[in-house]
């Protein structure tokens, strides 16, 4: 049967000790109410001892959130635990993180002490916090490269105490998967009283392995992942929340379930970095501008085929509307046909053909292709040859001072005239040359831009046009303003289906 995992985020304690990412108590409460939001277990708002604007986070963050264990971290100090306790008063649920360097690099190099003197030490500290708060959490810091007899046997005395809540922290990211499952299984099966207290996990990244060594954690019976949105952390940062979740979701073979809200994990991931000013990169699991995005022929062919050729997550379900097609020089014709089709246009393989040699063409010499290129690209192709042509346009008027038109079209092999008042000589044109045509047309959007400037300005106009509700775009350039709109909407006339 599936058992809870617990989500402990850590964003605002160790994600916000990275350089740059620091936050003041009102971006703080922003990002707990999201992380709340997001459905986090237990909440660390901080290192209260640390500075008083720290201790005022996590003050207001308990006052602000209601539904996650708010905790606050100390080391195994009483006047640490005693501030710590003392900023978690206004907490729903608190939880304090006590705890001490247990490997022989920290007993001897950091503390120059003893393996007993520090085991008196962490009991002395987990008693001195359970007398002030609802609930203890011990950490062995370090614990990824310490000793696993005496990491059992401190262990087993801090439960003794009574912490309820046992982290491992890989506080170097040293640990192989292997080894740190080894580990949290070493602890389940060697430690008496281990029933009384959930293991947790808290990995780093330095080799890249957090979330392997997490899950790896998870698998040999963790029941707690301490983790960060987007991962940050540390020099090369936590186990990030949104890795772990996913992974777990989309392995039903891991025994165990998170509360998490996974809608609302892009959100989450974009208000984090943008207050933390932390960019994510683009290929980054899950929450990077890629993580959904398809570029090579092949592959896009396949996800339009259908999108589990090449996705395991359906984008949906972190947030993210929809899948990308991205348009490059590796693109396929799959991937053109895909965006032509979104744009309003349906091309028979022949003319497909044409447009995708020049469409290389134009790939080849920028990066990436976007809606705009593709219309231009589209204007030439279609303009070659147009159903309607403009035969004779005349005007008279000025823009808001009304105006009259008179337009000549060859429509197909006719010639058809027509004319009309506007309210300027733009919107008559439009009026004149809508009288000749018969579908129902609405003009959506309309914008003019100047291409050289000096006496001979070149004028070029996008417009785009409504009809069946799917848009047709046109473009038209002229030095007269009047004529340049006419050529568009005659260009994006000669879009629409063929009756
Ligand atoms: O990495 C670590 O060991 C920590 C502890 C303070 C929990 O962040
Ligand atoms: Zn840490």
């Amino acid at each position: 049967m599936s058992e809870k995992l617990w989500i402990f985020d850590t964003t605002l304690r160790d994600g916000e000790q990275v350089p740059g990412c620091q936050l003041d108590t009102r971006e703080k409460i922003v990002v707990a109410k999201a992380l709340e939001a997001l459905g986090v277990d237990i909440l660390e708002a901080g290192f209260p001892v640390s500075s008083p604007g720290d201790f005022n986070s996590v003050v207001e963050i308990s006052k602000a959130v209601e539904d996650p264990i708010i905790c606050a971290l100390s080391r195994a100090v009483e006047k640490d635990i005693e501030v710590a306790a003392e900023a978690l008063k206004y907490a729903k649920k608190s939880r304090i993180h006590t705890g001490i360097g247990v490997s022989g690099y920290h007993i001897e190099h950091k503390f120059r002490s003893t393996p007993d003197a520090v085991l008196e030490k962490a009991v002395k500290a987990v008693k001195f916090a359970r007398n002030l708060v609802g609930e203890v959490e011990f950490y062995a810091e370090d614990a990824g490269r310490a000793d696993p007899e005496f990491l059992a046997k401190i262990v087993e005395a801090v439960i003794k105490a009574g912490a309820t809540v046992i982290n491992i922290p890989d506080t170097t990211g040293y640990c192989l998967p292997e080894q740190y499952g080894n580990i949290i299984r070493f602890l389940k099966e060697n430690v008496s009283n281990i029933d009384k207290a959930i293991l947790s996990t808290h990995c780093h990244n330095d080799l890249g392995l957090a979330t392997a060594n997490s899950l790896s954690g998870v698998l040999n019976g963790a029941r707690q992942v301490e983790v960060t949105m987007n991962g940050i952390g540390e020099r090369a940062g936590n186990t990030s929340l949104e890795e772990v979740v996913m992974a777990i979701k989309s392995h039903k073979e891991v025994p165990v379930y998170t509360g998490i809200n996974t809608k609302k994990i892009y959100e989450t991931s974009r208000i984090i970095s943008k207050l933390m000013n932390m960019p994510i990169q683009p290929n980054k699991a899950i929450v990077g501008r890629n993580a959904f995005a398809h570029s090579s022929g092949i592959h896009q062919d396949g996800v339009l085929k259908n999108r589990e050729n090449y996705e395991i997550i359906d984008p949906k379900d972190v947030g993210v509307e929809e899948s990308s097609i991205v348009l490059t020089a590796r693109s396929g014709r799959a991937a053109l046909k895909h965006h032509l089709k979104l744009l309003g246009f349906e091309f028979d393989k022949e003319k497909l053909d044409e447009i995708y040699a020049d469409f290389l063409t134009l790939a080849d010499s920028k990066r990436d292709i976007g809606r705009k290129d593709l219309l231009s690209l589209l204007g030439e192709h279609l303009e070659n040859a147009p159903f309607i042509e403009m035969k004779e346009v005349f005007y008279e008027g000025s823009e808001g001072a009304g105006g009259h038109a008179k337009v000549v079209l060859a429509i197909g092999e006719e010639e058809k005239r027509s004319e009309s008042d506007g309210n300027g000589p733009v919107d008559a044109v439009i009026k004149s040359i809508k009288k000749l045509i018969p579908q129902q047309v609405i003009l959506d959007e309309f914008l003019i831009q100047a291409i050289t400037k000096g006496s001979d300005d070149v004028c070029k106009v996008h417009m785009r046009l409504m009809h069946n509700e799917r848009p047709y775009h046109g473009f038209g350039s002229e030095t007269d303003i009047v004529l340049a709109s006419a050529k568009a909407f005659i260009d994006a006339l000669n879009k629409l289906p063929v009756k």
